[in-house]
């Protein structure tokens, strides 16, 4: 990392003694450290703070710890660093170090002595800043790259619900080239698994399940399905197998909304008598996506002209 930004770093000094403040002062904008600001307590620096100042270091005095206690320096480390990482370098005097300064060690990131030597502390803060600023860098990193996944997220589940769309099309085209009785089964579906008291998740799942009903009639061919007139019996075992064939085209599938309209298609004939197909289920045993769907479809095909 270039040195220039690394030294528009925003320092934060807290000490109670001014002059030992000063002589960092001086070393540091010496350095062409630009964005240093001092405090003479944690209180004071709290203020700083709170009026806008975010600290990318925080160089804090033992004795200044002394005179406010843990309770502020744990106030401040709160307010700057909520979802970030701040280093703190303590300031104490060696070389041997009393119980209150191991203490304010085991908070530090890393600590220079007393009296100031030059190097030692631009090599601290330059470290220390450094660290902090890469951890920005990623932190920034990671928010790009989860944006692009949820955006890629986003495009896939439009891609997904298009290609089911443009399926359900392909089923209906040769009786319904514009797709409108599709659809409307899907409509309806929804509003009635809404009136019923489905979930809403479960409702939306339905209508883009739903179009999927008939995806088994792309096996039945053009002289039956288009047939104006009655069916004979073995055409209609032909019609009936759109059911089944629908729901083996859907099956083995590992979402949600293709394991539902598998079961849609298999049972979007079945009647609540018994007397429907492919399996004859009758009553509760017809699963309820099924129920909802053959209400919908019989109700679209009554109310529109159909084949
Ligand atoms: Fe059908």
């Amino acid at each position: 990392m270039h040195f220039d930004e690394i030294a528009r770093g925003q320092l934060l000094i807290i000490d109670s003694r001014e002059t030992d403040a000063r002589i960092l002062w001086e070393i540091l904008s010496q350095a062409g450290y630009t964005n240093i600001r001092t405090a003479a307590g944690l209180r004071a620096a709290i203020d700083m703070v709170q009026n806008g100042f975010q600290p990318d270091l925080v160089i804090l005095d033992l004795e200044a710890l002394n005179a406010e206690g843990l309770g502020p320096l744990r106030d401040l480390q709160r307010r700057i660093s909520q979802d970030s990482y701040v280093p703190l370098l303590a300031v104490v005097t060696g070389p041997d170090f009393g119980l209150k300064e191991r203490a304010l060690l085991l908070l530090a990131r890393d600590y220079i002595t007393r009296p100031f030597d030059r190097t030692e502390v631009l090599f601290r803060v330059k470290n220390l800043l450094e660290t902090r600023l890469l951890y920005l860098q990623v932190q920034h990193q990671n928010q790009v790259l989860e944006e692009r996944v949820r955006q890629r997220t986003r495009e896939l589940e439009a891609a997904r619900l298009e290609i089911l769309e443009r399926l359900a099309l392909a089923a209906e085209y040769r009786d319904d080239a514009t797709g409108k009785h599709t659809r409307r089964v899907a409509r309806i579906s929804a509003l009635v698994g809404r009136e019923l008291g489905l979930p809403s998740g479960s409702v939306r799942l339905l209508e883009r399940a739903a179009p999927l009903h008939d995806i088994g009639k792309i096996a039945v061919p053009d002289r039956i399905l288009l047939k104006p007139g009655p069916l004979t019996p073995e055409e209609f075992e032909v019609v009936k197998a759109h059911t089944v064939i629908g729901a083996r085209i859907l099956s083995g599938s590992r979402f949600d909304i293709l394991r539902l309209a598998e079961q849609i298609a298999l049972s979007h004939h079945e009647r609540w008598d018994g007397n429907g197909y492919p399996q004859g289920l009758s009553r509760d045993q017809i699963p309820v996506p099924g129920r909802i769907v053959a209400v919908a479809d019989v109700f679209d095909a009554l109310t529109h002209a159909r084949p």
